[in-house]
């Protein structure tokens, strides 16, 4: 199967077989990390750019790891350490990127449409890294995985998004992909951070969580983002922990095999308890590991190892 895009901008650009696709290939990645020697030639001979205008922990190392673990070369471009600090912009700085010939761009960057602004004006393929509120999708891909690996499906199961949607990238891309593969996806917060008209994307609104929790097999609880303006849209985060926060006593409300996720960074005892982040249904460190399988996989397709690969 080859993929129909060029750049990996967002899940809602891919269909439910190329989604499928994708998680098929993260599987037969996945034991490369257990290995004692976590190498494999793939691509050698293929250069990696990684360029993230916005921190980040596990997207930046992952995607890093995967590079090096396929043996492509991979470049950490560091914007302050960059002519963007003297007022290049984005766009000559992709198209100067571009004519070092590298296979791949992986963009993350604090506004929307930044990786796609590089796509559309530059032959290389570009991965986003995460952009603005817009999409996440390697986290997407990663958060399917995980539940896949877990459960063994996902067609069928009830997923409900915790928290910030209004300011989640994370939110977007989760809505998009697991609800493409058939899961029914419920968005719950406060009605100041649920953004009108979400329903639009494929999911259910709730503005109350202890409803929620019984009926569902999967719960993303989602970061309070300060940084991105959350407290301008909440009263205090003690109030927001008391209505929407994970802990305990609401975790017995829920299915002993009910699955807890979260993108990270955790705000422990704001959206959720150290307990219940590290407790027996947490997947939280799954999440991550996964995520350099998928993004190995990823990193496979888009430096061109897709024209090899067969249906
Ligand atoms: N989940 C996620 O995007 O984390 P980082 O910001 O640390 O990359």
């Amino acid at each position: 199967m080859k993929l129909t895009v060029k750049s990996l901008i967002g899940l809602r650009d891919l269909s439910r077989p190329e989604i499928e696709f994708i998680l098929d290939q993260s599987e037969s990645f996945k034991e490369i990390s257990y290995r004692p020697i976590k190498k494999v030639p793939t691509l050698r001979g293929k250069t990696i750019i990684n360029l993230f205008i916005e921190p980040s922990t596990r997207t930046r190392t992952s995607f890093e790891i995967a590079g090096k673990r396929l043996s492509a070369d991979v470049i950490n471009f560091s914007p302050s350490q960059s002519s963007l600090s003297k007022g290049e912009t984005l766009s000559d700085t992709a198209k100067n990127l571009e004519a070092m010939k590298p296979d791949l761009l992986i963009v993350r960057s604090p506004a929307a449409g930044i990786p796609e602004l590089f796509s559309r004006s530059i032959s290389t393929p570009v991965i986003n890294a995460g952009d603005g509120f817009h999409e996440h999708p390697t986290q997407g891909l990663l958060d399917l995985f995980t539940v896949k690996e877990r459960k063994k499906k996902i067609s069928g199961l009830k997923l409900a998004i915790v928290g910030d949607i209004r300011h989640s990238r994370v939110a977007r891309s989760d809505i998009y992909g697991f609800s493409k593969l058939g899961a029914e996806v419920t968005v719950v917060g406060p009605p100041t951070m649920i953004p009108p008209g979400i329903e639009q994307l494929g999911c259910k609104v709730s503005y109350h969580l202890d409803p929620v929790i019984p009926e569902s097999d999967v719960i993303m609880m989602l970061r309070i983002q300060m940084e991105r303006g959350s407290g301008n849209f909440l009263p205090s985060l003690r109030e927001y922990s008391r209505f929407y926060g994970l802990n305990l006593k609401r975790m017995e409300q829920a299915k002993k095999d009910m699955l807890i996720m979260h993108p990270g960074p955790v705000n422990r005892g704001v959206e959720i308890s150290p307990e219940v982040a590290d407790g027996n249904c947490s997947v939280i460190l799954d999440q991550v590991e996964n995520g350099v399988a998928v993004r190995m996989a990823l990193l496979y397709l888009f430096c061109g190892g897709a024209d090899e690969v067969s249906a």
